[in-house]
């Protein structure tokens, strides 16, 4: 794993900016997997900055997203299609037709596999941005994850529904499932990018870089792939 430590929440967007930056740079038509999440967005608005300075064309890649809420539709304000329209796609010349995402309504088993073939269809990922959560976990892969797992319906632990229940106007709204990409489908992305920030990540991080590579910690598998690179800030890194 390559360690970048920065000072503050901009600079590490700025540093994970402009790795999209020379990837699509790259390859135009690059495969890029996009998370949800407080951690990415900063990151978004540097990239469409840069769509706006005429610094990157988005119009040739593909999307895909690592997961989405389970039964409920695309259009509530709480779906991660909803999150990745404002908080991106709407902004820039991304092609409609060229986003992915798993579907979390109608027939979740087939449309897990629909997903991991849609996947291989397009020759696999490129590039693949992770944050991650409080108990170690990428995507929605909570501890007790495997590295043979793939895009399916996942059950969130407590401590994942406490973060992410405060997004919900009735907290009670909030999904207590998920469709998510496997530990085993997101290490099969040629290069990927995990950012975090903040003392509440420091602990996940240390375990994820030193830590063994176990279930407990699903990040930790990360460090069987030969190209991540960890941004961190000063206090999700202060155990690194
Ligand atoms: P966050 O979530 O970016 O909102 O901190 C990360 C995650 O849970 O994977």
């Amino acid at each position: 794993m390559k360690i970048i430590k920065v000072d503050t929440h901009k600079t590490l967007s700025q540093v994970c900016a402009f790795m999209f930056e020379e990837q699509i740079n790259k390859k135009p038509n690059s495969k890029i997997c996009f998370a949800t999440g407080s951690s990415p967005v900063q990151t978004y608005i540097e990239l469409i900055k840069k769509y706006n300075q005429g610094l990157l064309d988005f119009s040739q890649i593909t999307t895909f997203n690592l997961d989405e809420y389970v039964g409920i539709p695309t259009t509530n304000k709480c779906s991660y299609h909803y999150f990745m329209d404002g908080n991106l796609f709407n902004h820039i010349n991304v092609k409609r037709e060229n986003i992915n995402f798993p579907n979390g309504n109608g027939n979740v088993v087939e449309e897990a596999k629909k997903y991991e073939e849609i996947i291989k269809k397009h020759g696999g990922i490129d590039f693949t941005i992770l944050g991650i959560g409080t108990n170690g976990h990428i995507a929605f892969n909570e501890p007790g994850s495997t590295i043979s797992d793939r895009t399916r319906e996942v059950q969130l632990t407590q401590s994942t529904i406490e973060s992410n229940k405060i997004y919900f106007d009735k907290p009670s709204d909030m999904p207590l499932t998920a469709i998510s990409m496997g530990i085993g489908t997101i290490l099969e992305s040629k290069k990927i990018v995990l950012i975090a920030s903040g003392t509440s990540k420091a602990n996940a991080i240390r375990d994820m870089v030193l830590g063994p590579v176990s279930p407990e910690c699903p990040a930790s598998f990360l460090q069987l792939h030969n190209d991540v690179t960890v941004i961190v800030d000063e206090e999700a890194g202060k155990y690194i």
